[in-house]
């Protein structure tokens, strides 16, 4: 029976009773989690009205310009999760350290990595933006959330999702059974199922990477591209090319339409060739998403979520989509490597 229109706190209850051991702690992790994405959307459909447009005037771990919006988003988050007792640690692309739940709160099995806005860049342009999420189950001993915790492989997550502020807000999770999708109503301020059981299409017609830096790309990735633009019908080339620049966006539709979404490493500096996404906090996630949507996601290398992470801002190549597309990217990889 069809599902649709039910409410979110619904289906993670029912999700949850999927397990009959479960304690209910990841419910509750979930409820809050959603609370402070609301928060966040209310805000981000103020932004223009309000005075929360622009930069903060500091720049993040990641030498990025913090906008005002992104530390709002982080606040957020962080204040929304740190005492309901889920929680012993977060760890934000936001925040240069992982931070324990303070000690004057109960401390949970859960820690919660996140992207507290990304696209940030397309924020006072009124383009899509959102939020990702990852949360993995706490495995150091003791009550205190430690280092070891946050860096998993993004094969162990608990639960993956993302949020878009697009033009509706919507929630995409999984639990690790299947994908859903829930739009934010606001006449109720309430996410009901919109999208159920996603599963993206085999194989796309789309591509979406910032080709700007083309030049700069491997020699597989170049190949790779180039290949896409060639006409031949029976593969259904060339591709079409969307890129917004906020990774959810990006993702988001790729996930619907079908297509494949590259941000490789580049050697604009060849001493340090390096790729842009964050394996905590958008790669992992993401590919824990798009494997339970039946797609794929690689760093050319590597499945993403076979990753041993080794430090909390890690970058990654990532190479993420329709399963199609990402082995045929797989089979250039290979060849040009
Ligand atoms: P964030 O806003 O969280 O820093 O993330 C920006 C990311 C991601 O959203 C997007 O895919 C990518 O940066 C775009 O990078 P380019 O501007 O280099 O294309
Ligand atoms: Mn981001
Ligand atoms: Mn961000």
């Amino acid at each position: 029976m069809s599902k649709m229109g039910m409410n979110i706190q619904s289906h993670i209850v029912e999700q949850e009773r999927l397990y009959p051991n479960a304690s209910g702690s990841l419910t509750g992790l979930l409820m809050d989690l959603i609370y402070a994405t609301k928060i966040i959307s209310r805000e981000v459909n103020k932004a223009g009205l309000v005075d929360v447009l622009g930069i903060t005037g500091n720049t993040n771990v990641h030498g990025e310009e913090v906008k005002k919006l992104d530390e709002y988003a982080n606040n957020s988050l962080f204040n929304a999760m740190d005492h309901g007792g889920h929680l012993c640690m977060m760890a934000s692309e936001e925040m240069e350290e992982a931070v324990p739940v303070p000690d004057e709160f109960p401390k949970g099995k859960y820690v919660l990595m996140f992207d507290p806005l990304d696209g940030s860049s397309n924020i006072d342009a009124n383009v899509s933006i959102g939020t990702i999420f990852s949360i993995h189950r706490k495995v150091s001993e003791g009550a205190d959330g430690k280092l070891e915790d946050c860096l998993q492989k993004g094969r162990y997550q608990v639960a993956a999702g993302y949020v878009i502020y697009g033009s509706s807000t919507m929630l995409v999770y999984t639990t690790g059974n299947g994908v859903n999708g829930f739009t934010l109503d606001p006449s109720v301020g309430e996410f009901l199922l919109s999208h159920e059981n996603i599963k993206t299409p085999a194989k796309g017609k789309i591509y979406s990477a910032n080709e700007g830096n083309a030049k700069y790309w491997d020699e597989a990735t170049k190949k790779y591209v180039e290949y896409l633009k060639e006409k031949d019908s029976e593969t259904g080339r060339p591709y079409s090319l969307r890129y917004i620049g906020s990774l959810v966006a990006d993702f988001h539709r790729n996930l619907l339409y079908g297509g494949i979404f590259l941000y490789p490493i580049d050697y604009k500096d060849p001493q340090k060739p390096k790729g842009k996404l964050r394996l905590l906090y958008e790669a992992s996630p993401l590919a824990f998403i798009v494997e339970q949507a039946g797609g794929l996601a690689t760093t050319g290398n590597e499945n993403m979520l076979d990753i041993e992470p080794s430090e909390l801002h890690q970058k990654v190549p990532l190479i993420i989509g329709s399963k199609e597309d990402v082995l045929t990217y797989q089979k250039f990889y290979n060849e040009y490597n």
